[in-house]
This record gives structure tokens, C-alpha cells and sequence, in this order.
């Protein structure tokens, strides 16, 4: 007893939380903390597909590795009164230089889905980008985006254009702000994760995935309860009525992309989109400075530089290390975008720092999501706001305008 008052008195006790997802989050301290907290919550299958990338995942490595290794040539005594980590892309104001990818069948992480995400960027003042293949539609996001909240719409080329022009029609009518077109998937990449598990999208429960439901009974409860994933812009387009499927039926990824989308997609195809589009476009994919040359004489607002996150071309180039040279090649006429591997507030600088406007992740919200839901997103993306925050004043830089190339260090990347 009278250890026990001494230990009262010496201890300072934290009062327990009481909210479950604050207490997972308290704990969250990284990106890397939030993809362990996915992988215990989600069913294997799931987690591999968010988690996974092509062929023996390279590209994946690459993406992450490539900030690794890049170190700064930080400058002290600057005098830095206030930290503003906010800029301006395609005219308009960011919080701090981070976008939201385009990722399919979102709400296989968790419910709410793309909803969630949608609130979570609004609130922290950077643009939302909704994928052709999202799991909530156009118009469902635009009803729950707040004012001045910025969504884009991600396009995938169907064979059927008019199915591209009423998407597209539909986002304009819904006050979405810029097109994304994605070009690095002429096929899916071969995810052998994916194909090991027989994964379907949706997900089914059946035979062999039933065992994996059950070591996840909080998600296999919530995906039950919830109503039926689907195609949400192509929802009612049903297979058997000549539409491409919306995914009442599950289907294999990439039997059903291979099927739908068009490789035979051209630059001549970019300036069509341009044409039915009242607003900027930004070709994601782009992953060579003979490309992004291209991009430019099309007339296209950006470039998103982007290996999709490794799922495609597994040895294609980490964009982190493409954005010197398209940068110098583009010469301050259209935006770079940095796009994959963004993992910390640190990778953020460095892409600004390198040339880039801005950076785009994926993963990192889609683990927050899967990890805590909205709150996983709303704690994810403060970590990354602060973290940039917190490496510009280390680097001595007040605003990301007195961020530049002089900061880094590239030695130790030109050997990899
Ligand atoms: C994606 N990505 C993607 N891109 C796209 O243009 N349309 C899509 O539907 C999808 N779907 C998708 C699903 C999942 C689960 C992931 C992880 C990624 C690619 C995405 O937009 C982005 O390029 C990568 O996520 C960037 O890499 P990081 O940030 O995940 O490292
Ligand atoms: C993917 C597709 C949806 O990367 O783009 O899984």
C-alpha cells in the first residue's frame, strides 16, 4: 500500500482513453504505424491488394527508396519568423503540397469509403482525386465535399467514349475541378499477390476466403452490414444489358480492366478529353521527359509523374527521381506532380524542393482509412502537414518558396 502511494505520488497516471479509434491513433506515430494497424484489422486478401504492387514489387521499393535517399543540405539561422507550408496549384490555394491519388474500390478499406476521405481533404485544404473505379460515385462525393473543398475526377479510357463523355459531363456538373488521365495502364500490371489469392472485386466471401473474414470479424461485420460495394459511376451498367459491369457481379481486376479499357489510347485521345473538358487536365503516368515534353505541346495543365504506386511497370523509374529533369524540360509551363511513395512530410519536401508544385499519395490514406476510418484520415494527414512544417524549419525554410534544389543533396542517389 505504501509502495503504491509513492507510486501515486511520483506518477503522474494519463488517464485511459476511452475512444477506442483515439487510443489506436495516439499510438500512430507514422504512416508505417497506420499500414501495421491495416494489416491487423483487414482480411489478408485486402490488405495485399492496397498493400501490393507488380511482379516482385521493385518499382514499390524504388518509390520509397528514392527519398531515402536523398539527403538535405539543411541551412540554420535563418531567421524564420512563422512556417507557411502552403503554395498554389493549378491556380489555386493547397494547404501544403500534398494531393490525394485516385485509388479504386475504396471503400473495401473501410465503408464510408471515398466519402470519408472526400471530408478528410477538405478539412485539410488539399484536392481529393476520385477514381474512374471508385466505390462511391461523382455525385455522392460532390454532396458531402464543403465549400471550397477541390475534387478531381480521375479518367480511365473505356473503349466506350460515350461512357467517358457522360463521366465527364457529370463531373463538371458536379463542380469537380480538373480532370486526371490516367496512361501507365495500357493493361493491369500482374500483381502476384493478387493472383496467388484469387482476389475479386469485390471481394467475395466465399470458401477460401471465409477463414480470412473470420481471423477479421470487425471488417467482415462491417462489410456485411454495409450496403453492397459497387462500380458507383457505372453503377447500374450491368454486364448483361451491354454495359461494362458495375460490380454487382464480382470480377477479376484484371480480366475486367483489360476488357474495358482501351490500349490503343493516343495523344490524339488526350486532345478529345481536352476538347469535352472545360477545365485542366493532368495526364497521371507520365514516367519520361520526352513524355512530358509531349504533354506540353498538348496542351494539358500537368504532369502527374507516377509509376501508379509500383502496379504497373515494375522496373519503370521512381518519379521522385524524374522530377529534375522534367522540371528543367517543361520549364515552368505546365505543374509537376510527384506521385508515389510519399510517406512522410520530409518526402513532401523533398519533391518541392527537387522542382515539384506538389506531391500525390495513395497508400497513405488508404492505410489511415483501413486503420481508423475518418479519424485514421484526419490523423494521417496532420502528420504529414506537421512533418512538412517541421522539416522546412530544420532545412531553414520559411515557405515552400525558399525551398530549392540548393537544399538537397542527390550524391548518394546517382550510384543506385
Ligand atoms: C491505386 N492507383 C490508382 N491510380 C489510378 O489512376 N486509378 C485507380 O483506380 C487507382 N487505384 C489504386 C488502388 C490502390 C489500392 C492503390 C494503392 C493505388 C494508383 C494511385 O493513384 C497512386 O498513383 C499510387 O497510390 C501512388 O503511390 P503510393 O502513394 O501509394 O506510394
Ligand atoms: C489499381 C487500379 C484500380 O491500381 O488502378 O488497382
Amino acid at each position: 500500500m505504501g509502495m503504491f502511494r509513492t507510486l501515486r505520488a511520483v506518477v503522474r497516471l494519463r488517464r485511459p482513453e476511452r475512444d477506442r479509434t483515439a487510443r489506436r491513433l495516439r499510438a500512430a506515430a507514422n504512416v508505417d504505424d497506420l499500414r501495421n494497424l491495416a494489416r491487423r484489422r483487414l482480411p489478408a486478401g485486402v490488405f495485399d491488394y492496397i498493400d501490393g504492387a507488380a511482379e516482385d514489387e521493385l518499382a514499390l521499393a524504388r518509390n520509397t527508396e528514392a527519398f531515402r535517399a536523398v539527403t538535405f543540405r539543411p541551412r540554420v539561422l535563418q531567421g524564420l519568423g512563422s512556417l507557411d507550408p502552403s503554395t498554389t496549384l493549378l491556380g489555386r490555394p493547397l494547404a501544403f503540397p500534398l494531393v490525394l491519388a485516385p485509388t479504386g474500390f475504396t471503400r473495401i478499406a473501410d465503408p464510408a469509403g471515398e466519402l470519408a476521405v472526400v471530408r478528410a481533404a477538405g478539412r485539410a485544404g488539399i484536392p481529393f482525386t476520385l477514381s474512374t473505379m471508385g466505390t462511391r460515385s461523382i455525385e455522392e462525393c460532390a454532396a458531402v465535399a464543403g465549400p471550397g473543398a477541390r475534387l478531381w475526377f480521375q479518367v480511365y479510357a473505356w473503349r466506350d467514349r460515350d461512357l467517358i463523355r457522360r463521366l465527364v459531363d457529370r463531373a463538371a456538373a458536379a463542380g469537380f475541378e480538373a480532370l486526371c488521365l490516367t496512361v501507365d495502364t495500357a493493361v493491369l500490371g500482374r500483381r502476384e499477390r493478387d493472383i496467388r489469392r484469387g482476389l475479386t472485386l469485390p471481394p467475395e466471401i466465399g470458401p477460401g476466403t471465409f477463414l480470412d473474414g473470420i481471423r477479421r470479424p470487425g471488417w467482415t461485420w462491417r462489410f456485411l452490414r454495409s450496403e453492397p460495394i459497387r462500380f458507383a459511376n457505372v453503377e447500374g451498367l450491368t454486364d448483361g444489358k451491354g454495359g461494362p459491369g458495375d460490380g454487382r457481379r464480382a470480377v477479376d481486376l484484371a480480366g475486367y480492366m483489360n476488357a474495358q479499357f482501351d490500349h490503343g489510347l493516343s495523344w490524339d485521345d488526350v486532345g478529345w478529353l481536352r476538347s469535352i473538358w472545360n477545365g485542366p487536365v493532368l495526364v497521371k503516368g507520365i514516367q519520361s521527359v520526352a513524355d512530358a515534353r509531349l504533354a506540353v505541346e498538348h496542351g494539358v495543365e500537368g504532369v502527374v509523374l507516377s509509376n501508379h504506386g509500383g502496379r504497373q511497370l515494375d522496373s519503370a523509374p521512381a518519379p521522385f527521381d524524374l522530377v529534375p529533369e522534367v522540371v528543367t524540360a517543361v520549364g515552368g509551363r505546365i505543374e509537376v506532380v510527384c506521385d508515389g511513395g510519399v510517406r512522410r512530410g520530409s518526402d513532401i519536401v523533398k519533391a518541392v524542393a527537387a522542382g515539384a508544385t506538389a506531391t500525390m499519395g495513395g497508400r497513405l490514406f488508404l492505410y489511415a482509412l483501413a486503420a481508423a476510418g475518418e479519424a485514421g484520415v484526419d490523423h494521417v494527414l496532420k502528420l504529414l502537414r506537421l512533418g512538412t512544417e517541421r522539416t522546412m524549419a530544420l532545412v531553414g525554410a520559411a515557405s515552400v518558396g525558399d525551398l530549392g534544389p540548393a537544399l538537397l543533396d542527390t550524391k548518394g542517389s546517382s550510384d543506385r
